[in-house]
């Protein structure tokens, strides 16, 4: 199966009631542990990259390892999506190649890092909108800002401090036609996003809720939803690491999301906890190793485990048999309707 178009996953997560994991890989064992989560699930799943991951992979080698998963894993329905976009050339960038779904995030400006202007927002996500449609391909477009910085994107902002405005997000959404809405409720990207379990004042789910009733039909993509569970943290530290105590999202308020129109969950920090938590066990246990080998399968069979745990979580497990894929050119004519 070619990969498939971001919207066409997300309004049959809609139809399902049920949300979908958008993954951040880097490399080949990564992309091996999502596909093999999928098979095992039977899951549809969205595989997305960073500008960051574009430039370590160099990106056509990225692209082609995407191919090869459609080759070896024909029955799961794949998109591959740009994660943060910073511009519309990084958005186009990311559509010649072959990305069946983009995200402008012109909540900052192409510095990554300067929280934007309404009207900036709105100017550069049509301008995506625009060029993208015209070719089949989904764009997720954000309003408000998350807080933290990773990788030098984030604005390092108090995560409360630039929350998703529920009234605003109705004109955002009909002034640039995007296909989903990520919003900003609290969380940040990375480890350390709650310095304890997290209450309804630190992570505002209620806005998902009166963002839900103000925009029905919109799907809202969750950023910043990793669990950072205590055991990944435990495995890290037991294992020479040096992570602080830290708190993430809980999966069950996700499934909270989920029922209030969530479709897309990004986890990027989970994985890289569970890979890095299997490389250092097998390097402390075994200092005489040296063959990449031997800590890379363990570390891409850690990963795959989070991943198919979040698979379940969601509800995404079982659905990809569910339809046929809708060819891109296919998907121009549905937004010319
Ligand atoms: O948005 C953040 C994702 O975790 C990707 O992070 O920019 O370090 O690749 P990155
Ligand atoms: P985490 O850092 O919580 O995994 O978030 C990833 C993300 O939002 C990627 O866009
Ligand atoms: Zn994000």
């Amino acid at each position: 199966m070619p990969m498939v178009s971001m919207r066409q996953l997300l309004d049959e997560a809609a139809k399902g009631g049920y949300g979908v994991g958008a993954f951040n890989v880097n490399n080949m064992e990564q992309i091996q542990a999502i596909m093999e989560a999928a098979r095992e699930t039977k899951s549809p799943v969205i595989i997305q990259a960073s500008r960051g991951a574009r430039s370590y992979t160099n990106d056509r080698f990225l692209y082609h390892l995407m191919i090869a998963a459609t080759e070896v894993y024909p029955e799961i329905p794949v998109a591959l999506h740009q994660d943060h976009g910073n511009s519309p050339e990084t958005c186009i960038s990311a559509i010649e190649m072959g990305f069946t779904s983009v995200m402008m995030d012109g909540s900052l400006m192409a510095d990554g890092k300067t929280p934007a202007s309404f009207e900036y927002n709105v100017e550069v996500t049509k301008k995506v909108v625009e060029y993208a449609h015209a070719r089949g391909v989904t764009v997720e477009g954000e309003l408000g800002c998350l807080g933290g910085v990773e990788d030098g994107h984030g604005a390092d902002l108090d995560a409360l401090a630039h929350l998703t405005d529920p009234v605003q997000a109705i004109e955002f959404v009909e002034r640039t036609g995007i296909d989903a809405l990520a919003v900003a409720i609290g969380t940040s990207h990375g480890a350390y996003k709650f310095s304890k379990k997290p209450t309804g004042e630190v992570l505002v789910m209620s806005r998902i809720e009166q963002i839900h009733k103000n925009l029905p039909a919109t799907h809202m993509v969750m950023h910043g939803s990793s669990s950072v569970p205590q055991e990944l943290q435990d495995m890290i530290n037991n294992y020479g690491g040096k992570m602080n105590p830290t708190f993430g999202v809980p999966v069950e308020e996700i499934q909270l999301g989920i029922k209030n129109g969530v479709r897309k969950i990004n986890v990027d920090t989970d994985n890289r906890m569970a890979m890095t938590g299997a490389i250092r066990k097998v390097l402390m246990e075994h200092p005489e190793h040296f063959d990449p080998r031997d800590y890379m399968k363990p570390a891409r069979e850690a990963m795959k485990q989070v991943v198919k745990a979040r698979m379940l979580a969601f509800g995404q497990a079982g659905h990809a048999g569910d339809y046929e894929p809708i060819p891109l050119a296919e998907m121009i004519g549905y937004y010319k309707h």
